[in-house]
């Protein structure tokens, strides 16, 4: 079969090394992909936001199957889309997509399921949000409510910059986005991912994952896009697993359904670990970047047969299966990221990887023969082992043969 996988990043690197292995694939177009994507796709240069180009595109090469891996082509229906024109697509529709798109919506779905959470509240003009802050004190947390790139969170450490945060939303730092913001009690604990595989009824757990969010050792620093991967999560116990599938995972994927929006695709639990339980910081109706980098390569179960399972409501009838051993993804930025930094720099030592040593490439191109730097974060270097230090170590190992001026990573991944 052909497949049509909408992106352009490391997860969809991930995405694409795993479907290239199934032998049900001859075929693979990527919108718009990457550098490394090109080794194993067809990469075309259509934007992730292009509906409509996404949509001619899907008409000229009639995929048999489309994943739609990022946040925004999801939130904007392209699924439906798709759907509406006879094509088979992997992704929440818009009506469910939503559980990322509106965190307000997010908040209100788990307050009336009971489903853990921070305490919250949700104003949409800057008086009433600076008087609840002024009453709640701090720390408190900042969110805007639309998609932001990640960057729509502030976790404030005192009054003033709570204010400071919210008046920015307001004013219109995130666009849209922040026309309506969330505040949230600020919860404390270690953070871990959770992707549920659903076909909005059946469900099925991948291992726990940690992602590492701060730009620098240590978690200092301001937030990235993230900036590495473990998994699984040494800080998931099966029993506490077992709790967030029942506290968390189940409640959601029926109260999506009960809502009249069933969740179909990848569910996304961004948990923290609290003293009382694990908590939800946040839902994301898609794989994350770059957990699924450090997830991926665990998966033995054909991703063509899960995803299919979950589009056709069988997911039931489909055992998935996991290796065992850990695995672990650092990634390798450009100098100066999440800030400003320049692009077109070339990388060097690509070749040198151990065999055992997968780069996922994130933002990079080839120009000339060469491939040069294109994003903010630019590889995710990544390998399995029997334990998480023999993983990390290897990963680690890797990132010394690749070099690009001014790169930078953090040498704590699945360390802290
Ligand atoms: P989000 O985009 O919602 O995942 O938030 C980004 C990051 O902000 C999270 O990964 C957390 O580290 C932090 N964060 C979000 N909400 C809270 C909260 N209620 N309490 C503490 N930290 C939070
Ligand atoms: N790793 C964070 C995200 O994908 O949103």
């Amino acid at each position: 079969m052909n497949l049509l996988v909408i992106g352009g990043g490391g997860r969809e690197h991930a995405l694409i090394w795993k479907l290239s292995q199934s032998r049900k694939v001859d075929k693979i177009w990527c919108a718009p992909g990457n550098g490394g994507i090109a080794a194993l796709a067809e990469c075309i240069p259509v934007k992730t936001t292009d509906i409509a180009g996404l949509l001619a595109l899907a008409e000229e090469k009639h995929p048999d199957l489309t994943l739609v891996a990022p946040d925004d082509p999801l939130a904007m229906g392209l699924v439906d889309e798709l759907e509406a024109r006879g094509f088979r697509a992997f992704g929440p529709r818009k009506n469910a997509a939503v559980i990322e798109a509106s965190k307000s919506f997010a908040k209100d779905l788990m307050r009336k399921y009971h489903i853990p959470t921070a305490r919250y509240a949700v104003f949409d003009d800057a008086e009433s949000a600076r008087k609840y802050i002024t009453e709640q004190g701090a720390p408190i947390v900042i969110k805007a409510d639309g998609l932001a790139l990640g960057k729509g969170v502030t976790v404030a450490r005192t009054v003033e910059e709570a204010i400071a945060a919210a008046d920015a939303a307001f004013g219109g730092a995130f666009g849209n986005a922040g026309a309506r913001v969330v505040i949230e009690e600020c919860m404390v604990g270690p953070e871990a991912s959770v992707f549920c595989f659903t076909d909005g009824t059946h469900m099925s757990l991948a291992p726990a994952a940690q992602d590492h969010k701060p730009v620098y050792d240590g978690n200092r620093g301001p937030n990235t896009g993230g900036m590495g991967a473990v998994c699984p999560s040494g800080k998931v116990t099966p029993e506490l697993m077992e709790v967030i599938r029942e506290t968390i995972v189940a409640p959601t994927v029926n109260a999506m359904r009960t809502e009249g929006r069933p969740f179909q695709g990848v569910l996304y639990v961004g948990l923290m670990l609290t003293a009382t339980g694990p908590r939800v910081v946040e839902f994301n109706a898609r794989f994350g970047d770059p957990e699924t980098q450090a997830l991926i390569p665990l998966l033995k179960t054909d991703l063509v047969d899960i995803m299919n399972a979950c589009i056709e409501g069988t997911l039931d009838r489909l055992t998935i299966e996991w290796h065992d051993g850990t695995c672990a993804c650092v990634v390798m930025a450009s100098g100066g990221y999440p800030g400003a930094y320049t692009k077109g720099l070339q990388i060097h030592g690509l070749g040198k990887l151990p065999r055992d040593v997968i780069a996922f490439h994130a933002g990079t191109a080839r120009k000339d023969g060469k491939m040069i730097t294109a994003g903010g974060r630019v590889l995710g270097i990544t390998a399995r082992g029997a334990t998480l230090d023999e993983a990390i170590d290897k990963a680690y190992a890797g990132v010394q043969c690749v070099s690009f001026d001014g790169a930078h990573y953090r040498t704590d991944i699945g360390r802290i």
